[in-house]
């Protein structure tokens, strides 16, 4: 992706960092390295306050893996999500960043929440792309590894644009070969946003209320965290003035609205 467009977790830096001071959080579990951006902000994190950081990613980028070299105390487990719980205790802060589809990602929460509960620790998690394109559309970087009946037919070349549900061929945003995308937005189980909200349901109906928090910029930063938790009060102050603001949606369409003439220049000029 051009460097014109910002789209790593690390943006939240501001955010994110403090929450996880004022939470406490020591051993922290990423799921998603690609470059390493968020990996290196968390890894100092886990240094300084004696955690451990574990970045589950099966094919980082090599600049990720040279960086792994200078940090031996980081833990990598080079496999998807879903099969690395296994592998895993509970951690005091979790970040969400890598297939971003429904089946992964609302099992991914499911596997979190059952690793807390088991070792007793309060939920934090803080999930990216839940914003566009990937809020009500399944994204798929192995399609393969999806059951066939959460998996939504898709494509690797035709693209979307905001505000169009249906997908144009060779043109919008699209995975150019590195990643499909469900070829129908919205609908049930289909999309990152869809599986925070069917989880958010799921653990009410077992009678846990959790709390949510939707940052609109860069592509979406939810915050999903324990209500019970000793630091929660704190953390919704801290996050209150972010959720769902208004301001930021407005930054964050406008920036999509212009990454996307870019593509289309970009596609205007491929076609000669
Ligand atoms: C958007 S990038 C992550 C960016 C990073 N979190 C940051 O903020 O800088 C997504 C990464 O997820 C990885 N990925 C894809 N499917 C995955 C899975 N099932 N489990 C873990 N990582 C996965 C990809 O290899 C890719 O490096």
């Amino acid at each position: 992706m051009s460097d014109l467009l910002i789209h790593s977790m690390s943006e939240f830096a501001d955010l994110i960092m403090p929450a996880l001071a004022l939470a406490g959080a020591r051993d922290i579990v990423e799921i998603g390295a690609e470059y390493g951006g968020m990996s290196s902000l968390l890894a100092d994190h886990c240094r300084h306050h004696g955690g451990t950081l574990t970045s589950i990613d099966p094919a980082p980028k090599a600049a990720f893996a040279r960086w792994l070299q200078d940090n031996p105390h980081v833990r990598h487990l080079a496999k998807p999500s879903l099969d690395a719980f296994a592998d895993l205790a509970a951690a005091d802060a979790w970040f969400v960043d890598g297939d971003h589809n429904w089946y992964t990602v609302y099992h991914e929460l499911l596997q979190i929440e059952a690793l807390g509960r088991r070792d007793g620790k309060p939920l934090l998690a803080f999930l990216h792309d839940i914003g566009w394109p990937c809020a009500r559309r399944d994204q798929y970087c192995a399609p393969d590894l999806i059951p066939a009946e959460f998996r939504h037919p898709h494509s690797y070349d035709a693209g979307t644009r905001p505000g169009t549900p249906h997908l144009i061929e060779g043109r919008g945003f699209r995975g150019m070969g590195s990643f499909a995308i469900a070829t129908i937005e919205g609908g049930p189980r289909n999309g990152v946003l869809t599986a925070i909200e069917d989880f958010l349901a799921h653990s009410l109906g077992g009678g846990r209320e959790l709390g949510f928090a939707e940052i609109p910029a860069v592509f979406g930063l939810g915050v999903v965290f324990d209500l019970d938790a000793p630091w929660s009060a704190a953390l919704a102050a801290q996050l209150l003035p972010f959720h769902q603001n208004r301001l930021l949606r407005t930054l964050e369409d406008n920036r999509l609205r212009n990454y996307l003439q870019v593509i289309e220049l970009q596609d205007i000029a491929a076609a000669g």
